[in-house]
Parts: structure tokens; C-alpha cells; sequence
């Protein structure tokens, strides 16, 4: 049996060009004791995945030149020498951005059995929802009557993220780009900000108007000006949870830190990155609290979807580009 893969061909430096991506195909070696053959049926891009291309080790490997990419991924079980899984089974895995995946059904999950698309496991209940909740509760220790800031609200993590704090009863700005994410994070009942052309001055002053009392939380998504003006709108003993910095992804410069960092000291807040891998133990946890409110309809989620493994690396760029409304996935 053959698979279908995307690889990289060079670690890009700045914004990676569309023809570093390469769609190839191998031969699949016969079944091991112990493995499985899935189909996905759908494949995340995620930013976290531009880090795997700049060739260095981070908090993970760098992908590998010129073999198939990794990334989570859903799908169907069509061959199984495990004990554990069967033909038919709809499961996720890390052997994304190609057709036909070939794993040991440790690396498999079964998909919990919640009435939900299948795509939901990538996105609002899979690492992203996982990461908005774990970086709220764990990181930044939210608690009732908190105000809540998110950038990059309206994507993957921040949608949630938005959702979670507001159920929590303060006030909930979501900053986002384009007009149609604003309005619809505040048809979630959350004010929303635009970044878009703004100086952090403007945006500081555009956060004081939406939240004259300033932030308990910030959940910090973006960097730059967003991180710059939410430091001018905290609250004494403030917390800041790092979870990304995208604006920074394809920068070939080191990015000039934040002017502001001593608005830390004034309002005595704290600032602490985090990987959600490190906090998976609480996977069920999150599973349990969120999960029934989401196939109840009361979490409100949504995905951009691309249509076909070829466009892949496509899907991945428009992240870069907010094109994408929740979470950025690709229908196989
Ligand atoms: N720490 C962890 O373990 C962990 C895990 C998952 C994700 N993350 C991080 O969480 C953040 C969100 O991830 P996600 O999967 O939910 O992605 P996402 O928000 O669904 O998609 C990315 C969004 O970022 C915004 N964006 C892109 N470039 C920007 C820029 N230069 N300035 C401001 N906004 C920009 C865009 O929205 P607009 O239209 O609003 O610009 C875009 O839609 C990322 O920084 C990611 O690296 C961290």
C-alpha cells in the first residue's frame, strides 16, 4: 500500500515559500505486530509546527528534511495487528500531513465516544481546547469574576479561551483582525478589538475603553503590540499565561522586547510561558468539564476547512495570515 505525504524540502528563514513543500508518495512496509494502518480523514496545521521547521530543537524535534511531516491527525483504522484496535475504529494519532498513516497503536487514541464530528478531537476538544483551558486554570489560575484578555481570539485556542473566561463572570475582550472575527466573538457575548493597523498606543487605549478596570488575566497568544498594550491594562496581581507568539514565528530579526515590561513590578504580576504537553495528565479533566458543554451545544466552535492533502502546506500559511476562523483544518 502506498501513502501520500507532505515534506520540507529546506528550513525556511522568515515566512516559508509554498514550493519548500513537496507532495510525495512511498511504499508502506508490511504491517508489524503490534501496528496499524489508519486513513485520516482530517489533518491539523497548527502554529507551534512553524518551530519544527526552522531545523533547531526546541521543546520538540525539528521535522525531518524531506520525510513525511507529523502533526495530529483523525481518521479511520482499515488494517490492525493490535490487539487493542480493530478495522473500523476512528481514532487520532501524530501521523499527520499525509494520506495513510502506518503506527504502533501505542501512538493511537481512540476517539472518545461523545456525539461530535470527528474534526472536533483537532481543535476544540484536542490540543487547542486543551491548551485555552490548561492555560487558564493551571497557568494563569483563573478564578470567578477574573477580566480576561485573549489575542488571537477568535482562532483555535483564543475561542475557547474566550468562552471559558467568560462562563467565569468578568469582563471578556478578545483582540482578532478581520471585522467578521469581531463580530463574531461578540456574538458570543465577548467585546472584541481589532489590532489591525494599530500602534500599541492605539490599541492600549482601545482595551481602556473596552475594559476601563483593567485585566486580571492575559492569555497571550500574538506578542508584539498586543503584549506591549495588555501590559498598560493590568490589574494588581495580574497573570499573564504565555501560551504563543505568532507574530514573531517567521521573524529573521530578534524582535525588540516590549518597552513596558516594567508595568510587571507596578501591578506585582506574573508572566509564565507554558507547553500543554506538560500538563496532558489533565487531558480527562478537561475531557469531562468541557466536552459535555460542547456536544450540548453550549460552547460555541467552528473550523476553516481545506479541502484536499495537496493543500496542506497551504492551509498551514493562512494561519499566518488569519485566514482562518477557529480551528485550521484539512478534510481529506
Ligand atoms: N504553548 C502551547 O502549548 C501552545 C499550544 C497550542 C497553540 N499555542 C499557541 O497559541 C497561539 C494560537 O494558536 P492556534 O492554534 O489557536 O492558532 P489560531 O489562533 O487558530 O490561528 C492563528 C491566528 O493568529 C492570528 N495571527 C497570525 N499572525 C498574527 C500576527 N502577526 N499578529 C497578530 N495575530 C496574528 C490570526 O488571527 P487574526 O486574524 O486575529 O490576526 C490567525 O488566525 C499560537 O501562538 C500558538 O503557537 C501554544
Amino acid at each position: 500500500m502506498q501513502s501520500r505525504f507532505i515534506s520540507i524540502s529546506e528550513y525556511p528563514k522568515g515566512t516559508p515559500s509554498r514550493d519548500i513543500f513537496q507532495l510525495q508518495e512511498q511504499d508502506l512496509p508490511d504491517l508489524g505486530e503490534g501496528e496499524v494502518r489508519v486513513r485520516n480523514t482530517w489533518l491539523s496545521v497548527d502554529p507551534y509546527m512553524r518551530g519544527r521547521m526552522s531545523g533547531q530543537r526546541t521543546y520538540i524535534d525539528p521535522f525531518e528534511l524531506n520525510a513525511p511531516m507529523e502533526g495530529a491527525a483523525v481518521g479511520e483504522v482499515i488494517e490492525s495487528r493490535s490487539e487493542r484496535l480493530k478495522e473500523g475504529d476512528k481514532v487520532s494519532h501524530m501521523g499527520g500531513w499525509r494520506d495513510i498513516a502506518q503506527l504502533p497503536d501505542k501512538a493511537v487514541q481512540p476517539l472518545p465516544n461523545l456525539d461530535l464530528p470527528d474534526q472536533a478531537y483537532l481543535g476544540v476538544l484536542g490540543m487547542p481546547g486543551m491548551t485555552a483551558w490548561a492555560g487558564l486554570n493551571r497557568v494563569a489560575e483563573l478564578q470567578q469574576g477574573d477580566n480576561v484578555l485573549v489575542s488571537a481570539a477568535s482562532g483555535a485556542v483564543g475561542s475557547l479561551a474566550v468562552q471559558l473566561a467568560k462562563a467565569k463572570g468578568g469582563t471578556v475582550v478578545g483582540i482578532a483582525g478581520a471585522k467578521e472575527k469581531l463580530e463574531w466573538l461578540e456574538s458570543m457575548g465577548i467585546k472584541a478589538v481589532s489590532y489591525r493597523d494599530k500602534e500599541a498606543q492605539q490599541l492600549t487605549a482601545d482595551l481602556k475603553d473596552a475594559c476601563p478596570e483593567g485585566f486580571d488575566v492575559y492569555y497571550e497568544n500574538v506578542g508584539g503590540v498586543c503584549l506591549e498594550a495588555a501590559l498598560n491594562c493590568l490589574r494588581r496581581d495580574a497573570r499573564i499565561a504565555v501560551c504563543g507568539m505568532i507574530a514573531h514565528y517567521n521573524e529573521t530579526q530578534p524582535a525588540p522586547g516590549p518597552s513596558n515590561l516594567a508595568a510587571l513590578i507596578m501591578h506585582r504580576a506574573r508572566m509564565q510561558g507554558f507547553i500543554v504537553a506538560d500538563h496532558w495528565q489533565h487531558y480527562a479533566q478537561f475531557l469531562d468539564e468541557v466536552g459535555p458543554r460542547v456536544a450540548k451545544g453550549e460552547i460555541e466552535h467552528e473550523e476553516t476547512v481545506v479541502e484536499g492533502l495537496e493543500k496542506t502546506p497551504d492551509a498551514f500559511l493562512q494561519l499566518f495570515e488569519g485566514a482562518n476562523r477557529g480551528k485550521m483544518v484539512v478534510k481529506l
